[in-house]
């Protein structure tokens, strides 16, 4: 027996001014497109932007329905339009703002499991890692340098015997 291990490092800025100019203007987005998001089941929004290598920004926000299982979350929405409006072209980074509307979240909120494997299939697929940047209403920062730190073993074609 042995054990493998799996680690994820995590690169915590105390606020904005700290990032680069790029990932400033992209978290700017993703907070700027919580405003879009439609919740009025959870009050919880939600915005992500998404940079794409040829740079483009995409962006995101959730969108719930009455029949809840319905509804998307900000980042699938991100990711899949960049996918249908610039099929082959790689996301360099995912930026991510959430936040309720009644209490202002400080601590950032991670993409969900449905998320994280949505965004692993175009990181597998592209080559290139994904960054995720990520904040709360308030603040810190989280840098993570790929999508699959946040999902070790993750699934993807390879395990697929066709593949
Ligand atoms: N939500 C996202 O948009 N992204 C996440 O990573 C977590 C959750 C949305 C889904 C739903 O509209 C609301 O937040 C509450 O779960």
């Amino acid at each position: 027996m042995k054990e493998q291990h799996y680690n994820v490092t995590v690169k915590v800025f105390e606020g904005l001014n700290e990032l680069t100019r790029q990932d400033q203007l992209l978290l700017e987005k993703a907070i700027a497109a919580r405003e879009n998001a439609y919740a009025p089941y959870s009050n919880f929004k939600v915005g992500a932007a998404a940079l794409l290598d040829n740079g483009e920004i995409v962006l995101g926000s959730n969108q719930e329905n009455a029949s809840f299982p319905s509804g998307l979350c900000a980042e699938r929405v991100a990711v899949f339009q960049a996918g249908a409006r610039f099929p082959g072209v790689p996301i360099l980074s995912l930026a991510i703002s959430a936040g309720s509307d009644e209490e202002p979240s400080k601590e950032p909120a991670a993409p969900c499991g449905n998320c994280r494997q949505s965004i692993y299939e175009y990181e597998h697929k592209q080559g290139k890692p994904i960054r995720v940047i990520l904040r709360g209403s308030l603040g810190p920062v989280y840098i993570i340098n790929a999508i699959s730190d946040l999902l070790p073993l993750g699934f993807n074609s390879s395990q697929l015997n066709s593949q």
